[in-house]
């Protein structure tokens, strides 16, 4: 894998309007990279990615880089920014409605987004999409296309959506729970494609998701994230496999497996006011605690070999 990183992201903090929800976000992705972001609901993944699109109204960037091919796009002017992102990032959004007009067609829809990002070719259209549509598991082409949105199921609609990212044939895909809305056999197909179209055409991506097992057939690296912040960092055999910060344990202990009993989770929520200025935002529910974790200050140390944890405390059952 080339060493030199793609995209650079240093220091993110962002929010909307009053609230900061994600802060002193820090990671970087080489081309053909796969980074799986997992956390709790609510712990600021999609922000994240909003963030790094840079197209969502409302989301408003306090502090930080994020730089592409050695250029910072938060000191690009608004339009400029747009256009790069447009061209670079392909996204698919948590909602797997919310990419589509779900009252317009996709042959439509498909044909006004390729032509937008100049790779429309009317004699191959129908042939491509065909192609992009079987890798996601979808048959009958025709009759999709001929369909608006609103007529298909959450799952038709998510792969729907990451054909159509196929397609594009961008730089960096930035995929927000992808197979979320996804019955076990079909997620298998779509993650081996996602695997495939980083093998095949170098495509970097940033996948959003909770499903832990998922991150570790996909992922280069893997981030937790925990009321706003990156708390743990490394490749999935250190992150899954050794996890190092208290939260990162709790959560893999939390996953609940078809044999067995369910599992007892985690007691408590995350904050939903976005992260603190000091102190560790899990102590009041982490069974590791100490005094001195209200006040220690947000860090990343490494543990060894490019696996980076904010807290390396250990015992308390879990
Ligand atoms: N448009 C918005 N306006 C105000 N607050 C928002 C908005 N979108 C998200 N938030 C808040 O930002 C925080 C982080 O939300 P985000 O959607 O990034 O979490 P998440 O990790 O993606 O959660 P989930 O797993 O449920 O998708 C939450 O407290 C959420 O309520
Ligand atoms: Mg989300």
């Amino acid at each position: 894998m080339n060493e030199t990183p793609l995209l650079t992201v240093s220091g993110l903090s962002a929010g909307y309007g009053a609230g900061r929800m994600i802060a002193d976000v820090s990671f970087s992705l080489c081309p053909g990279e796969i980074l799986c972001l997992v956390g709790e609901s609510g712990c600021g993944k999609s922000t994240v990615l909003k963030s790094v699109m840079g197209t969502t109204p409302g989301l408003e960037i306090l502090s930080g880089e994020i730089v592409l091919n050695g250029q910072d796009l938060l000191r690009l002017p608004p339009r400029e920014r747009r256009r790069i992102a447009c061209d670079t990032f392909g996204m698919v959004f948590q909602s797997p409605g919310a990419a589509f007009n779900p009252i317009r067609s996709y042959r439509k829809q498909f044909a006004e987004t390729l032509k937008s990002h100049g790779k429309y070719d009317r004699e191959t259209f129908e042939t491509r999409v065909a192609e992009a549509f079987e890798k996601m598991g979808l048959a009958d082409v025709p009759r999709i296309l001929s369909c608006c949105p609103y007529e298909m199921s959450g799952g038709m609609n998510q792969r729907i959506a990451l054909a159509l990212a196929l397609l594009l044939e961008q730089d960096i895909l930035l995929a927000d729970e992808p197979t979320s809305a996804l019955d076990a056999t079909i997620q298998r197909q779509v993650a081996e494609e996602l695997r495939r179209l980083r093998d095949v055409s170098g495509m970097a991506q940033i996948i959003v998701t909770h499903n832990l097992a998922l991150a570790q057939f996909l992922a280069d690296r893997v981030g937790v994230m925990y009321a706003g912040r990156l708390v743990e960092l490394g490749t999935p055999d250190q992150v899954l496999g050794d996890p190092r910060h208290p939260y990162s344990r709790a959560l893999i202990a939390a996953i609940p497996t078809l044999r067995g009993d369910m599992p007892r989770g985690l007691a408590g929520q995350p904050p939903l006011s976005g992260p603190a200025d000091a102190g560790c935002e899990f102590c009041e529910r982490c069974p590791v605690r100490e005094n001195g974790c209200t006040e220690r200050p947000y860090a990343l140390s490494s543990a060894g070999g490019g696996h980076w944890t904010a807290c390396d405390r250990t015992g308390g059952g879990i």
